[in-house]
């Protein structure tokens, strides 16, 4: 509990999070699915042993994300699919991850639901995504107000996900959790987090 508050305070630079990005994105080990993998950023982070499998609802991503999938040795084409409705079979993967997805998924408890039932008992979840600033913040007001605009004109990104809170209530164990504030221009310090955990 400590460390989480004193984590809450650390703000960081985008290179730092870059950095920490990579080392989250490649734990994960096994028949790895990402789901919103959009056109393939994380390949350089995952380890070159994952069986991966992508998920990506956009016809141009994933067009993208299957020509880099090939570069980088993945056999599987991508799953043209929602997170809210994942085309696999339940206990199928040993691990999912997904960067700055929940906060454009249509239902977060929808999809982490439906990540739980694809994951075997104990498999790893890797999560990274801007979220909520603290109640009763102008932060959080800023979030709150802005959300309908960036929900209808940045591709459904919600500014104001408390993401910490819906992992915790879809039953996932925050294994090392880390909240940052990441330095940005024009509103200020964006609150992220960083979650390594499992399905218990
Ligand atoms: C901000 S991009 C992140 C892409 C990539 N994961 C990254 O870190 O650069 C969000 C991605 O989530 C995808 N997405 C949006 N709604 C989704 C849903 N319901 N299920 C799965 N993916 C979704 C988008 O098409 C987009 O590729």
């Amino acid at each position: 509990m400590e460390q989480a508050k004193a984590a809450t305070s650390d703000l960081i630079d985008d290179d730092r999070l870059d950095d920490l990005e990579r080392e989250f994105v490649g734990r994960v080990r096994g028949r790895v699915l990402e789901i919103g993998a959009g056109e393939g950023e994380n390949f350089g982070a995952l380890h070159l042993d994952v069986e991966w499998i992508g998920l990506e609802p956009d016809a141009e991503r994933r067009a993208e994300l299957a020509k880099r999938a090939r570069e980088w040795g993945h056999q599987a084409a991508p799953l043209d699919a929602m997170a809210e409705a994942i085309p696999l079979p339940d206990r199928s993967v040993d691990a999912v991850v997904a960067t700055y997805v929940l906060c454009s998924v249509a239902d977060p408890s929808v999809a982490l639901a439906e990540v739980r039932r694809v994951l075997v008992p104990g498999g790893r979840v890797v999560f990274v995504d801007h979220v909520a600033a603290p109640p009763r913040t102008a932060k959080r007001v800023v979030q709150r107000i802005a959300t309908p605009f960036t929900a209808r004109f940045c591709h459904g990104c919600h500014w104001d996900r408390d993401t910490a809170r819906t992992l915790v209530e879809a039953g996932f164990v925050g294994d090392d959790v880390r909240p940052f504030r990441v330095r940005s221009m024009p509103f200020g310090p964006v609150p992220t987090l960083l979650f390594d955990g499992h399905a218990p």
